[in-house]
């Protein structure tokens, strides 16, 4: 009755992010209750594990009673203060103090925002601001990478490269150019590491000399392409990236809203790449979704650059709830958890997770498995050979999220039929098996698809 009336109010009053709103209503809501650990529980008691950590946030797990004692504790003491007007409060400078110890290189300046989103959004003002001060406002280009995720609000969407997030939005603008993604599966040089990472610098290279050098602001890149499908670059590809950005003065940002804090082993993912961007953008795992808060990591170069050009006048870019006191508590507690066993725990849990997804490869539907650490995907395909997605017809992001669904498994079903996974670090061995097991068993229902069968035949 309850959970019947929730669906109603739901039904009349709440708009989903990313949904078609439509469809939704027919569907109708489904709602969680409660959740620890790995697993998660429904309104009718349904138990799952969380192989998606949420939207790849809860890296920490859910459940942890530090995290809420953290948050309740400074929720007493201070719920909030402004960081305008040169106020702050303790854990958000600590929390900037201990982030900056521990970003690469000299990465030491933390701007505190809400979410991805906005940090993305912060380092498209701070890059324009950045270039005014240094003399050379006409760099205001951007590049970013075709099936790239940077968020949603009107600039950075355009920066993101879906195209849902495109069509009838007025984005991109023509300031904001694109390039192919490494996307190895299905990178027309074929799989080879070498001749993926010459064919994106190529890329890159033509690009900026198309658009001017004199004009370029800054190039975008997820370590991992995460909303495209979880796509992994050869290793050593971001490095030529970053250094071939290097070469042209151009700004570099890596965009680790889904890979920092844990997700692809260390805190952040440029640590594995050992590259030093200009900027990075961080949210999820900074505070393992309790709370919102994301932040945005600025080298020493572009925070003195910055500085000296505004000397005694403000820099106009601010949130009310900028260095927010309790996300920030929450972010100690959370760092902490993670330095004492998560991170460690996530490597080997994503060891074992990469072992069971790779087990599936001899799967008739299991195209490609790719991942790195707490960072996976499977790709379904109908030909091995020819690489043929399953057809639309078989609507995975829908139906296949739904098999799983009903097995006791969340996973990230894209439309294309990528099956993404980012399981909280904290899973057990037991909890990987369960979510190995649990997509096998998806993928054998999958099989059995009339629109699948009837594409093999
Ligand atoms: C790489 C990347 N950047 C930015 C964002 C936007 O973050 P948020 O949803 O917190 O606004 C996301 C969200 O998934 C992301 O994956």
């Amino acid at each position: 009755m309850l959970s019947n009336s929730l669906i109603e109010l739901d039904r009349a009053h709440l708009v989903h992010p990313v949904s078609s709103f439509r469809g939704h209503e027919k569907l109708g809501v489904r709602i969680l209750k409660s959740a620890k650990g790995a697993t998660v529980t429904d309104m009718t008691g349904h138990q799952l594990i969380d192989g998606f950590a949420g939207l790849w946030c809860v890296n920490a797990g859910y459940g942890h009673d530090s995290i809420v004692e953290a948050a309740a504790k400074q929720m007493r003491e201070l719920p909030y203060a402004t960081a305008y007007f040169d106020i702050g409060s303790e854990p958000a400078i600590r929390l900037a103090s201990e982030l900056a110890d521990r970003a690469p290189g000299d990465l030491n300046h933390v701007y505190f925002t809400l979410g991805g989103s906005d940090a993305v959004d912060s380092t498209i003002r701070f890059i324009r601001y950045y270039w005014h001060a240094k003399g050379q406002p006409q760099r205001d280009q951007f590049i970013s990478i075709e099936q790239g995720y940077h968020g949603s609000t009107t600039a950075g969407s355009g920066l993101t490269a879906l195209p849902a997030f495109h069509a009838g939005f007025g984005v991109p603008y023509d300031w904001q150019h694109k390039i192919p993604s490494h996307y190895a599966y299905r990178n027309p040089v074929g799989s080879d590491p070498a001749a993926i990472i010459a064919s994106s610098l190529q890329i890159l290279k033509d690009k900026i000399e198309a658009i001017g050098p004199e004009r370029v602001a800054a190039f975008y890149a997820e370590p991992i392409q995460g909303s495209g499908g979880v796509l992994v670059p050869p290793p050593g590809w971001i490095k030529a990236m970053r250094e071939l950005c290097r070469s042209y003065g151009i700004l570099f940002v890596a965009d680790e809203v889904i890979t920092g804090f844990g997700r692809t082993g260390p805190l952040f993912a440029c640590a594995d790449e050992d590259i030093v961007p200009d900027f990075i953008t961080t949210a999820k795992g900074l505070t393992s979704g309790y709370v919102p808060m994301g932040a945005v990591f600025m080298a020493d170069h572009v925070y003195d650059t910055i500085a000296d050009f505004a000397g005694d006048a403000a820099i106009g870019h601010g949130y009310t709830y900028s260095a927010h006191p309790v996300s920030a508590a929450v972010g100690l507690e959370v760092l902490k958890l993670y330095e004492g066993g998560l991170l460690e725990n996530g490597r080997r849990a994503g060891a074992r997770l990469m072992a069971g997804l790779e087990g599936l490869r001899s799967h008739p539907l299991v195209g490609d498995v790719r991942g790195r650490g707490m960072l996976a995907a499977i790709e379904l395909v109908t030909d091995k050979d020819k690489k043929t997605p399953l057809p639309a017809a078989a609507a995975p992001a829908r139906k296949v999220f739904d098999r799983a669904w009903e097995n006791g498994l969340i996973v990230r079903a894209f439309a294309n039929g990528v099956l993404g996974y980012a399981p909280p670090l904290c899973c057990t061995d037991s909890d990987i098996d369960t979510i190995v097991e649990r997509t096998l068993k998806t993928l054998d229902q999958t099989l059995e698809d009339p629109a699948v069968r009837a594409a093999m035949a």
